[in-house]
């Protein structure tokens, strides 16, 4: 019989090896004649498998509320900053890409692990709130820069919106929101971010469809699939920022002095700069 000599990668997603490339065995010209969008390629691409309408909307959503936040934001300071030194569409978009991490836009995986773990134990907000705060580590999708308890931040709110009108269930989500209320009551800055509401309404639309087993959830959220949304998002964002410095023209960027505090004083250690 045939022996087949052992491959040194194994691929599972798609396939260009027929007429037409197949993604998760869905081929391009049905993506194409069904009108699927890109929540239905991220389906097939990510998740292997062809998601519920209402589930592929919330991923365009997800997508599109985080193209961009404004020139001030870490990533997008970055990227402006890098295409002025000169620099190519790739070498911007990645110096930007590399600042999403557990402060800016890379909270989400770990804001579903968290808030998972405590629903799943029927933890009270003030139990995992406090708990968190002892540990040392702040809860991840929760707090943020500009945004306050008396001026949300609008994508949260569409994002709850969408889910409480499609999915079947938001009770991760809405257990967040219990959280926040108790953070609010600590700190008036300690909303629910983009991050947080990313991530637990994520999990409920893993828990709701129906299309996921429980060892695949936990696969997803174990892995940290979910960081993803936001950096694919977000390239769009930062790649718009890249094209419009140099049709700009702009020069090398260089950081005004008068914005340094510059002291030859030794200077206490921060305790805690994490
Ligand atoms: N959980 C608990 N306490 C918090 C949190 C939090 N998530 N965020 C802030 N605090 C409290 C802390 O007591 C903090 O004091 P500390 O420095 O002694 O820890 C105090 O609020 C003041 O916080 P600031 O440092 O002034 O908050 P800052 O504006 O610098 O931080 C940030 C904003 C980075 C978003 C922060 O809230 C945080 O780390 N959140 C968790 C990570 C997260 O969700 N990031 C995603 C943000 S959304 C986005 O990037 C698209
Ligand atoms: C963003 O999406 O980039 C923002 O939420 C971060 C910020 O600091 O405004």
């Amino acid at each position: 019989g045939k022996v087949r000599a052992p491959t040194h990668i194994i691929s599972t997603i798609s396939d260009d090896r027929g007429e037409e490339p197949c993604y998760a065995g869905v081929p391009m010209s049905t993506i194409v004649e069904k009108g699927m969008g890109i929540g239905d390629v991220i389906s097939l691409l990510w998740f292997k498998r062809s998601l519920p309408r209402y589930c592929t909307q919330f991923i365009e959503i997800c997508v599109m509320l985080c193209a961009d936040h404004g020139p001030c934001v870490s990533g997008a300071h970055n990227t402006i900053v890098t295409a002025r030194a000169g620099k190519d569409l790739v070498s911007s978009l990645v110096s930007g890409l590399l600042t999403i991490g557990p402060r800016f836009g890379g909270a989400v995986d770990d804001a579903a692990r968290y808030f998972k773990d405590a629903y799943d134990r029927k933890l009270s907000p003030y139990e995992f709130v406090e708990g968190m705060k002892k540990k040392g580590i702040r809860v991840p999708g929760i707090g943020h820069r500009i945004k306050r308890g008396d001026n949300r931040d609008k994508r949260v709110e569409l994002l709850q919106l969408f889910a409480r009108t499609h999915f079947p269930s938001t009770k991760y989500m809405e257990y967040a929101v219990e959280v926040e209320t108790y953070t609010l009551s600590k700190a008036n800055n300690l909303v629910m971010n983009v991050d947080g509401a990313i991530g637990t309404l994520f999990l409920d639309l893993l828990a709701g469809s129906g299309m996921f087993t429980k060892q695949e959830i936990d696969e997803i959220v174990a892995i940290g699939y979910l960081n993803g949304l936001f950096v694919l998002a977000r390239s769009i964002g930062l790649i718009g920022h890249t094209f419009d410095q140099k049709r700009l023209k702009q020069p090398l960027y260089r950081h005004p002095w008068e914005d340094v505090l510059y002291t030859k004083q030794v200077m206490q250690w921060p305790m805690d700069a994490s």
